[in-house]
């Protein structure tokens, strides 16, 4: 049977980078469309790079990569190479990929794409700033009700920010596209950081990883032993959030999380706490209950499957 069909909008980073090996490893249960990629951790020229590279290091060069949107909706971009490095994924050794980058534009494609599908039918991983997923909303709402569920890793309750001190980064660079992503109407799975900082990898999990092997389990250690030395230091913990792939770990094993339906807005107002999420999770408002809010995770089963996944991989 042919795996869930999903579009991954991404800024790798090397948890995107992650992400996009998980989901490469997963075909028997997702069929991935197509990658679109936006400005975020670092300018798009450097996120749709890293992407084909991933795709090249997963053993798929056939995956259609695309660049989208070179900057938020209304404000400028913020980029995160203090957290990823000049690259977006040091710790790989950076080439230049020979597998191409689609002429399209990567909003017109998760445009087309979806209004070629049934109703219900496509899931939509935004594991970046959503500014490619909201244009495609506003440039065409007819994309609406093709979308089955958005499983989106962004903001955080009581986690606070990790960019300002109310707001989590992929929301904070653009609001105004998350603010439009929140209030679309469709299903909204959210991996916020109360989530993703329960998904730390440990100098154990590293060498779990390290050891699978493979040139892919060789690659992440290398990534994530980079990319995990900006948190360690900041929060003083054991290990460096894996964020992204625990959206792919969502498709893959949702009994592995658990979550709650409540109702999630943006802060576009105050300069104060611009891009909070703000959470009504004891239901002390009315607001419309939008979001599936993911607040524990089985972190444990979460790196096994990740490490019997990219043993997978070549
Ligand atoms: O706040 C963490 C999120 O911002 C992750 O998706 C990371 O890759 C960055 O995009
Ligand atoms: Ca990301």
């Amino acid at each position: 049977m042919a795996g869930k069909p999903i579009l991954i909008d991404c800024d790798p980073g090397q948890d995107d980078a992650v992400m996009l090996l998980l989901a490469m490893a997963s075909p028997e249960e997702l069929d991935i469309l197509g990658i679109t990629t936006v400005a975020g951790n670092v300018p798009l020229a450097l996120t749709q790079r890293n992407a084909r590279l991933m795709c090249e290091l997963g053993g798929q060069p056939g995956l259609k990569v695309f660049a989208g949107c070179a900057r938020p909706l209304v404000r400028g971009l913020i980029t995160a190479e203090e957290v990823h490095g000049r690259t977006g994924i040091d710790g790989f050794e950076i080439y230049e990929p020979t597998m191409p980058l689609q002429p399209q534009h990567g909003v017109d494609f998760i445009i087309e794409t979806l209004l070629a599908a049934d109703d219900d039918a496509i899931t939509v991983v935004p594991t970046g700033p959503l500014t490619n997923v909201a244009m495609a909303m506003v440039k065409e709402p007819k994309v609406l009700p093709k979308i089955r569920e958005i499983v989106l890793m962004g903001g955080a309750m009581r986690e606070g920010g990790n960019t300002s001190p109310s707001a989590e980064f992929n929301i904070l660079v653009d609001p105004h596209a998350a603010h439009v992503v929140f209030r679309c109407g469709r299903p909204i799975t959210v991996l916020g950081l109360d989530l993703t900082h329960q998904a730390l990898t440990t100098p154990q999990r590293s060498r779990d990883i390290g050891g699978i092997g493979n040139k892919a389990g060789t690659v992440v250690q290398r990534m994530l032993e980079f990319y995990n030395r900006h948190d360690i230091e900041k929060y003083g913990s054991e290990g460096g959030p894996l964020h992204d792939p625990c959206t792919i770990a969502y498709l893959l094993r949702p009994d592995l999380f658990r979550g709650k339906h409540v109702n999630v807005e943006v802060e576009i107002q105050a300069e104060l706490t611009m891009g909070a999420t703000v959470v009504d999770f004891w239901g002390v408002t009315d607001r419309p209950r939008n979001a599936n809010w993911l607040h524990k995770i089985d972190d444990a089963g979460f790196y096994d499957l990740l490490v019997e996944r990219l043993a997978r991989l070549p």
